[in-house]
């Protein structure tokens, strides 16, 4: 007999994804949507985040755009209590945002750490300080997936603060796990490796080269799609990761295996 599989996990499920309006965060709004979950598409770039709520729309999903600039605390929570509002309470909070500029340490500045380390690092805690709290007062459990990156697992050259933010966000994600286990919410980490994005773009322009080299070492042969990563994160979001927590999966074609 044929497994009997649950194409709508998420149905009845409001999420909110940081950083949704392209790359990454956009195919993981997508899959939630599919998944049957209402999807909060919060970002700083509020055309294109807009966009992308119009077409979850057409697509028979709830979806709002939200302005959100993670880098502000009080911007996560008024995200957080229009969300509540028009979509009804979180169940799901997807750490997406991400931005860095590739570039050896000793020729950054304490302006440029600032920067990074407030959209990457202080980003999360902003986004997890605003909403966990509405999932404890519910009661009703809770998903945090924050997208890290395996720069933090394992290094990578040109983005030492960037990859200190993101193994912070790892440590971060473990300690928070245990601190709200208790109210049955799961917090897990995804690493994604090279994935195709503006992001990657953009840091690694006029280095074509090395990009094409590095997707000759990775073992499933290609940089990663966006698409590559929402399967990931939808299984922590969903009841189907009901026991993991505190967990980091890289999703990068085998380009890293540390343990
Ligand atoms: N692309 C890669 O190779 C790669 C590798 C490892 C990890 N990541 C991580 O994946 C995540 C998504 O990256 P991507 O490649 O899709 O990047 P991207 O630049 O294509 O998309 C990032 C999104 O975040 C939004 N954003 C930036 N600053 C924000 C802020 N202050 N508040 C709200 N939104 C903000 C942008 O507007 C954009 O829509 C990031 O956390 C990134 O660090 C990416």
């Amino acid at each position: 007999m044929a497994t009997q599989m649950n194409l709508k996990r998420l149905e009845s499920k409001v999420a909110i994804v940081t950083g949704g309006a392209q790359g990454i965060g956009r195919a993981i709004s997508n899959r939630l949507a599919a998944e049957g979950a209402a999807v909060a598409i919060a970002d700083i770039q509020t055309d294109a985040a807009d966009k992308v709520a119009a077409e979850l729309r057409a697509s028979g999903a709830r979806s709002i755009a939200v302005k959100l600039d993670v880098t502000s605390f009080d911007s996560a929570n008024a995200a957080a209590a229009r969300v509540e509002r028009e979509l009804g309470p979180l169940d799901i909070l997807i750490n997406n945002a991400g931005w860095d500029e590739l570039k050896p340490f000793v020729a950054t500045t304490p302006e440029f750490w600032d920067r990074v380390i407030a959209i990457n690092y202080r980003g999360v805690l902003n986004c997890c300080r605003a909403i966990v709290p509405r999932m404890q007062a519910r009661g009703a459990g809770g998903k945090i997936v924050s997208i890290a990156s395996d720069a933090g697992r394992v290094g990578s050259t040109g983005e030492a603060v960037y990859a200190g933010c993101k193994a912070a966000i790892i440590g971060f994600s473990k300690t928070l796990a245990r601190e709200v286990a208790r109210n049955a919410i799961n917090v897990n980490v995804v690493c994604p490796g090279p994935t195709e994005t503006a992001l990657l773009k953009s840091a690694m322009a006029g280095r074509e080269g090395v990009l094409a080299a590095m997707a000759k070492g990775i073992p499933l042969r290609r940089l990663g799609q966006p698409e590559d990563l929402a399967g990931a994160v939808a299984f922590f979001a969903s009841s189907d990761a009901d026991y993991a927590t505190g967990q980091v999966i890289s999703v990068s074609g085998g380009l890293t295996m540390a343990g």
